[in-house]
């Protein structure tokens, strides 16, 4: 990879400091091959790190060594049906699928025979992003709200009897009504105890927002997609905006649209967007199965029908996580596309830049800079009652990666020439179309973005793609057949978060660093790690990695080493990554916020259990995993977890 030493001399000089002191390709390919083979086979892990000059990055040797970011010891690669946490720490089960969001009732009954009308005032399944929020008049260390993110559901482990009546059998209203209430999202209190665990409270804040619940719609698409809609789902991952609300992601809603019309075949632009006949669908005896099949009792999920809801999906949404009462809205302006998450920073005049990624392969990465500044005092610009505001009135830019190391945001609107055609409203619906017109660098699945606290550098996780076959070592996705992932980071030019161009690096490269085969082999300065999704900063400085390991892969030849899905914790600035926690079998780790003081983490444990071909079985439910419950528990549960230190100081410190 070619650096670009003007632009990133002249405007980064920090982060030209970095690239000289740690992501020389070169020799940091080398170092890490002669250290990091040891991470992965020995289970003292992170102590293989060694280009901070310190053997042990615990114990620097002398006192002129940067200070360590974080100090915990690394947990080893993990095949357990467990959460394991370092030496010192607790995992601690909070919030399950099913659990009641008062605290109280409906309890969860472990053999999912729970009706539609008891699952609309519990968790639903397949927690996902995540977010706390103080509450005026409690200490925010001790009390708060949790917004928790559910993105799908196993349509097997959901109810007693599984997929029962088979098709052609129609899916029974209730079951199509329960699968609703099931996705969405959680709002519920919580508290810490005496005893230093937490637990979900009886509170007036406690709702659900289902497939089902009135959402507005504002922004440029009301031209051509109406101003209401019912639902948000498919909630992937999240972001909070500075005057405190929460933005919920809608990802792979082509999944639950469909149709039974003989014929059907889906029109271009319902094929950008992945829309079929079918909609996601298990393959069962060598069958396809749709899975959810909510159009056959619902009729604006069918896609045969005309104004059908598809088009009034995949936005972020924004919800008031303190006021019961108001409406939840889609902020258009932001594109649609299958959101991952929204990360809100400001640029260097006060204007709001959220930064999204299109988690498909070769989509994009996209920024949305609002027209006017962030101004607290102007609160007709800003929540949920805001028509017209910050997140309504803006420009959408896509991302174009140069091999030259240098990045243009190309923008999304009729001003751009390659647009010159389109509506403002037909930029919002169609944003996958227009960003191809305008250029944008088709990527490996753009997952989390995260900004760094300390330096703005933004970091965007690109998880896999299997599909590029050719190699660019001088490109942002450089792999031919990327099964593993990467991570790629950039400086904006003059470090403004608005800046039209950047200059760019790969953070890391997952994969197993023993390999050889260079779409196999990993560079991570530490334990090795694949998939990356979840990526979050704290304000310590550490950046947290999620993986997202297919459970077609895990554990599978070539990914043994690395075991279940994982959080490792980076410093940016040496490139030093350590796992800090390990996943029940088939799970996902992802979602991940905290309390003011660091001292309590909360993050989610997606699907665990998930067979490799995604099929779980009705009649043995806990076959693949019996996590959280147990043997006695019916069935596994994704599940918001809470990780703290015995000691009750700062997590990673
Ligand atoms: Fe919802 Fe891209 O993971
Ligand atoms: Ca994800
Ligand atoms: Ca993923």
């Amino acid at each position: 990879m070619v650096r670009n030493e003007k632009n990133s001399q002249q405007t980064n000089p920090r982060f030209s400091e970095i690239i000289q002191d740690a992501l020389d390709r070169r020799s940091f390919v080398h170092v890490v091959l002669a250290t990091a083979c040891g991470a992965v086979l020995l289970p003292q892990t992170g102590t293989a790190f060694a280009t901070t000059g310190s053997r042990d990055p615990l114990h620097p040797a002398d006192g002129h060594e940067r200070t360590q970011l974080f100090h915990f010891h690394g947990v080893p690669a993990s095949q357990r049906d467990a959460v394991v946490v370092p030496e010192g720490y607790v995992a601690e089960v909070l919030y399950r699928w099913g659990d009641p969001i008062n605290g109280i009732e409906p309890r969860f009954l472990s053999d999912a025979s729970n009706s539609a009308a008891d699952q609309e005032r519990q968790a639903g399944m397949g927690h996902d992003g995540i977010e706390f929020f103080a509450i005026p008049g409690h200490d925010p260390n001790e009390r708060g709200v949790m917004c928790v993110n559910h993105e799908y559901t196993d349509q097997i482990l959901l109810f007693a009897d599984g997929l029962e009546p088979m098709p052609p059998a129609k899916m029974p209203l209730e079951k199509v009504r329960k699968s609703q209430a099931s996705h969405g999202i959680s709002i519920v209190e919580i508290a810490r105890q005496p005893d230093g665990s937490w637990k979900v409270l009886d509170s007036k804040f406690a709702r659900r927002l289902t497939a089902n619940t009135p959402i507005r719609i504002s922004g440029p698409a009301c031209e051509l997609i109406g101003t209401e809609v019912r639902g948000t789902m498919n909630n992937c991952a999240a972001g909070r905006t500075p005057w405190g609300t929460y933005l919920t992601c809608e990802e792979n809603f082509q999944g639950v649209f469909g149709t039974d019309q003989p014929g059907f075949e889906p029109n271009e632009r319902q094929r950008r967007y992945g829309l079929t006949a079918a909609g996601y669908a298990y393959k069962i005896d060598g069958q396809n199965v749709s899975a959810y099949r909510w159009w056959q009792q619902d009729r604006r999920f069918d896609l045969s029908v005309p104004n059908n809801d598809a088009d009034r999906f995949g936005y972020v949404v924004e919800v008031d996580p303190l006021d019961p009462q108001a409406m939840p809205v889609k902020r258009t302006a932001l594109g649609r596309f299958r959101h991952e998450n929204a990360e809100v920073t400001l640029a260097r005049d006060g204007r709001v830049v959220v930064y999204m990624g299109d988690d498909q392969p070769d989509e994009f990465i996209y920024k949305f800079v609002s027209r006017m500044p962030y101004d607290p005092n102007n609160k007709e610009s800003f929540g949920v009652q805001a028509t017209g505001g910050l997140l309504d009135d803006g420009t959408l830019y896509a991302a174009r990666f140069d091999n030259d190391g240098v990045g243009h945001w190309v923008e999304l609107s009729p001003q751009n020439p390659a647009l010159a055609t389109w509506t403002a409203a037909e930029i919002a619906v169609y944003s996958r179309d227009a960003a191809t017109l305008a250029g944008a660098t088709p990527m490996d699945r753009p997952e989390w973005i995260a900004v760094d606290p300390k330096t703005g550098e933004v970091f965007a996780s690109l998880t896999n793609n299997k599909g590029r076959k050719v190699a660019d070592p001088a490109s942002a996705n450089p792999r031919a057949n990327n099964f593993y992932g990467h991570i790629v980071r950039w400086f904006e030019d003059d470090r403004d978060a608005a800046a039209l161009s950047f200059s760019w690096k790969v953070f890391v490269l997952g994969g197993n660093p023993a390999l050889a085969d260079d779409d196999k082999r990993g560079n991570s300065a530490g334990d090795a790690f694949a998939c990356p999704d979840g990526l979050k900063f704290d304000s310590s400085g550490i950046l947290w990695i999620q993986t997202d390991i297919s459970s077609s892969l895990l554990n599978q030849p070539g990914f043994e080493e690395l075991g279940n899905n994982m959080m490792l914790a980076a410093d940016p600035q040496t490139g030093e990554i350590r796992r800090f926690l390990t996943g029940p079998l088939g799970c996902e780790i992802t979602g991940n916020t905290m309390t003011p003081d660091r001292t309590t983490m909360f993050i989610n444990i997606q699907h665990p259990g998930e067979p490799a071909d995604e099929v779980s079985d009705s009649l043995n439910p806990t076959k693949y995993s019996q996590w959280p419950d147990g043997p006695d528990g019916g069935r596994p549960r994704a599940a918001t977890i809470v990780v703290r230190r015995l000691d009750g100081k700062p997590i990673g410190q």
